[in-house]
């Protein structure tokens, strides 16, 4: 009898961003310029600060309004700006007729309280999703403006038609901006859905079990090759920089287990700017046919 052949090599699926972000670019882009309403979608975009990574964010944002036609504008504050001050930009956009969509670049510097400068912003232009009555829609599955992240995820796995409906999925994180609507959004979609922070105890034990991992953490190399089932689908939100460029959350051994994994660079992050797009059309009153 013959040896049993050997396992073959893994061969992970790459669930690059940039396809994906690009397909709902490109449906933004043809959206606006099929525009006919008195203005075109506008943006506005508030930065405290210098902070450079918010600096590369707030570029890469406005960069990739330009390529679709939305108008955008940036609000720059200083460093030492009061929630007052804060608060006061944000009321002046609320009045703007011009800009359909407000994004607070966050994290605010620590004198400004950013849960009142996000609950000024009007819902109706809250782009990034974070105000309290579009989280209280989400969490009741009612329509409005979904966080870009994790709506960018969404749309990521159904790009790639990774199969949402009955799997398991473990996320990793908690976080308002991240964590728990991705969890909201999961569970909408029939997943079963755990959610593990850092107090939980051995995280491995359930992330083993899951057909969907989402680590959104933000702490290099977290998410070991042990901790996956093999052929498990795995998304990596975690960007944290380094000397050796931008890191995940996930190790990237992992990619010999996972059948699907997101990169870092190049996986979550244009899912973001793309879905902020969507999202500025959106609050804007046009229409969108782009999933999640
Ligand atoms: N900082 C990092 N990610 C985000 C985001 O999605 N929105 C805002 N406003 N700030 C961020």
């Amino acid at each position: 009898m013959k040896d049993a052949a050997p396992p073959s090599p893994s061969s992970v699926r790459w669930l690059l961003g940039r396809p994906a972000a690009d397909a709902v670019q490109e449906r933004v882009a043809a959206r606006v310029a099929a525009w006919t309403g008195p203005r075109v979608p506008g943006l506005a975009v508030v930065l405290v600060g210098e902070d450079p990574p918010s600096l590369a964010y707030v570029r890469s944002k406005r960069k990739a309004c330009r390529q679709v036609g939305i108008e955008s504008v940036q609000i720059n504050l200083p460093e030492t700006a009061s929630t007052g001050a804060v608060r006061s930009a944000v009321a002046e956009l609320n009045r703007d007729p011009a800009v359909h969509g407000i994004l607070v670049q966050l994290p605010l510097p620590p004198q400004v309280d950013a849960a009142q400068i996000i609950a000024a912003i009007d819902p109706a232009k809250d782009v990034d999703g974070l105000h309290p009555d579009s989280l209280g829609r989400l969490m009741s599955g009612r329509p409005g403006l979904v966080p870009c992240t994790p709506r960018g995820v969404m749309t990521l796995l159904d790009h790639y038609r990774i199969p949402v409906a009955g799997r398991r999925a473990v996320v990793l994180g908690r976080s308002a901006l991240v964590g728990l609507p991705l969890a909201l959004l999961l569970l909408h979609r029939d997943a079963s859905v755990t959610v593990l922070h850092s107090k939980s105890p051995r995280p491995w034990e359930q992330t083993r079990d899951a057909d969907i991992v989402v680590a959104a953490v933000g702490r290099p190399g977290l998410v070991e090759p042990e901790w996956i089932r093999p052929g498990a689908t795995v998304v990596d939100v975690g960007i944290t920089r380094s000397p050796a460029g931008l890191l995940g959350d996930v190790a990237p051994a992992v990619a010999e287990v996972a059948g699907e994994l997101t990169p870092v660079p190049g996986g979550v992050g244009p899912m973001t700017v793309a879905t902020l797009l969507a999202n500025t059309v959106e609050a804007a009153g046009g229409t969108l046919d782009v999933g999640a």
